[in-house]
């Protein structure tokens, strides 16, 4: 009898046993988004998607609007940036896009613009409807994300309620973000976004090392001057409540670093960290959605191929000067091939013609995905450059500010594409572009190449949210992941005070040295003159 009611126990017990431990399913996970960019917000809302779809009961909190397509397990909650930074914001991408870019003034441009960028962060973070979620849950969260803008401190809110945090970036990580997780950035061989990436793998030459190297010490210094920032903005908003951590130890309880980037195909392989988890190309669909009726009708006409022209979210046509906006529409205008043109002034329209389809508001992927897509001429955003390459299409680049240069660089490097630039654009340089582009197979064979390279992995990118995320919350954390490095202070994580040491060791042992020589000699000496008393005796 008793042999039988273990059984019957264990028949029941069974099917938790082969459950991992702890409560995953349906979790409260918390999403906070403060970006001032809606293609970040792409990324996003994507990965909590995935969470979504799993079952996990989703809350998405953003500063910006957001246009979400309905889901019964995603309430979205705004908590909308006062107008005086709405218009900084607008100001700043405006300025950026007229603007001719170099590297040093991109990195000013960045420093000026993230202070503006880091106090609406501020304003996000003790916006009512942030503060009711941890001031007065409703709703017992199980686990955070934030979205990663400048704004670590924010990561009090995980602290407040005692949850487990991530940290979500929307690109390749650059220092700021390898220091969330102690990822050794060596800019001898992994380049920062300000410097062209190498095709394949070819190392940097000394210039270009140089130029890497002095960027980084750049990105360093701010991110010293940044964390005092920081540090100061949590302790006005989280100072007063003397249960919680300091923010350097907040900053030190990330349970994992989410990157939108895949190293094997993207390049360049470099050692990370097993807290930092690739998600690259979560925001691309692995099926396409069907196309809006008239955007399907029109491209299935296009028996000679379309042409797909975004500037993306952030910069719109009205900004850049009327003439080349006129030279862009004259050459679409001659194509044999139809052109989808992202506008968002819809009343006034760079031109009329038959081939050309205007809309402001465009399913990117679902267009990139379609059979008939033989080119898409882009801002080089690092979201639309992954749609692109993730389907297999050539790129014409026209970068305007930020990381977008970069990314071209890399783009045309790689041999998926050109690049021109939009400020001094002519008619010839577009139409000669878009020749070369459509008659020469190289550009579509590298990136179809790379489309297969891109795909070929164990997990998909959202198989690598759902699992990580379920792991972190079997978990309670994924804290055992970290590395030393994060709880070591600089001269440890420097082996200073172990090359301190030695050079003390090697100078007594110097100095003995020399203290036994003299004794040595003055010995022989002493012993010379003994002899040539006794001699002269
Ligand atoms: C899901 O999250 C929403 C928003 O935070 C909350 O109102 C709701 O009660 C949650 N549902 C469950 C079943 O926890």
């Amino acid at each position: 009898m008793r042999m039988v009611g273990g059984n019957v126990l264990l028949m029941l017990l069974a099917p938790l046993l082969v459950l991992p431990v702890g409560r995953v399913n349906g979790a409260n996970i918390l999403g906070m988004f403060s970006t001032f960019s809606p293609s970040h917000l792409i990324v996003h809302t994507a990965m909590m998607r995935a969470l979504a779809d799993r079952g996990h009961n989703v809350t998405i909190v953003t500063s910006l609007q957001l246009k979400l397509v309905p889901h019964e397990n995603i309430t979205h909650i705004l908590a909308p940036l006062s107008e005086q930074y709405v218009a900084f914001i607008n100001e700043y991408m405006e300025n950026s896009a007229k603007e001719k870019h170099s590297m040093a003034m991109t990195f000013l441009k960045a420093i000026a613009g993230t202070s503006q960028l880091i106090d609406s962060q501020y304003e996000f973070l003790v916006h009512p409807n942030v503060r009711a979620l941890h001031e007065q849950p409703q709703v017992k969260f199980d686990l955070m994300i934030l979205g990663f803008v400048f704004n670590d401190y924010q990561l009090g809110v995980a602290a407040k309620l005692g949850i487990p945090a991530i940290i979500s970036w929307v690109g390749v990580p650059f220092s700021f973000v390898d220091d969330e997780v102690g990822n050794i950035y060596d800019p001898s061989y992994v380049p920062n976004a300000n410097v062209a990436q190498h095709k394949g793998l070819r190392a940097m030459g000394f210039g270009l090392r140089l130029r890497n190297y002095l960027g980084w010490l750049l990105l360093k210094g701010i991110g010293v001057a940044l964390d005092i920032r920081m540090n100061n903005y949590y302790i006005r908003a989280f100072g007063k409540d003397p249960a919680l951590p300091s923010y350097q130890d907040v900053k030190r309880r990330v349970s994992l670093l989410f990157y939108n980037y895949h190293s094997h195909s993207e390049g360049p392989v470099r050692p990370t960290v097993p807290q930092s988890i690739e998600i690259g190309g979560v925001q691309i669909k692995e099926q396409p959605d069907p196309l809006p009726k008239e955007l399907a009708e029109f491209m299935a006409n296009a028996t000679e191929g379309v042409i797909f022209f975004s500037l993306g979210t952030n910069v719109k046509g009205s900004y850049f000067k009327p003439h080349i906006m006129e030279a862009i529409f004259k050459v679409f205008a001659r194509q044999p091939l139809h052109v989808i043109w992202k506008w968002d002034d819809l009343q006034h329209k760079p031109g009329q013609a038959a081939n050309i389809y205007y809309h402001n508001w465009l399913p990117q992927d679902d267009i990139l995905a379609h059979p008939h897509t033989k080119l898409f001429i882009t801002h080089a955003g690092k979201g639309g450059i992954a749609e692109a390459q993730y389907h297999g299409v050539p790129m014409l680049a026209l970068p305007v500010f930020g990381d977008q240069p970069g990314n071209a660089e890399h783009m045309v490097s790689a041999g998926f594409g050109l690049s021109l630039d939009l400020l001094t654009l002519t008619e010839d340089g577009l139409e000669q572009g878009i020749s070369e582009l459509l008659h020469n197979p190289a550009y579509r064979q590298n990136v179809r190449k790379f489309s297969q390279l891109y795909r070929d992995r164990p997990l998909t990118a959202r198989q690598s949210v759902v699992y990580w995320t379920e792991y972190v919350m079997r978990h309670n954390g994924a804290y055992h992941l970290q590395s030393p490095w994060l709880h070591m202070n600089f001269v440890a994580r420097h082996n200073l005070d172990v090359y301190a040491c030695l050079l003390l060791a090697l100078a007594v042992s110097m100095f003995v040295f020399l203290l036994f020589l003299r004794f040595v000699l003055r010995q022989l000496r002493r012993l010379t003159r003994l002899k040539d008393k006794v001699k002269k005796n």
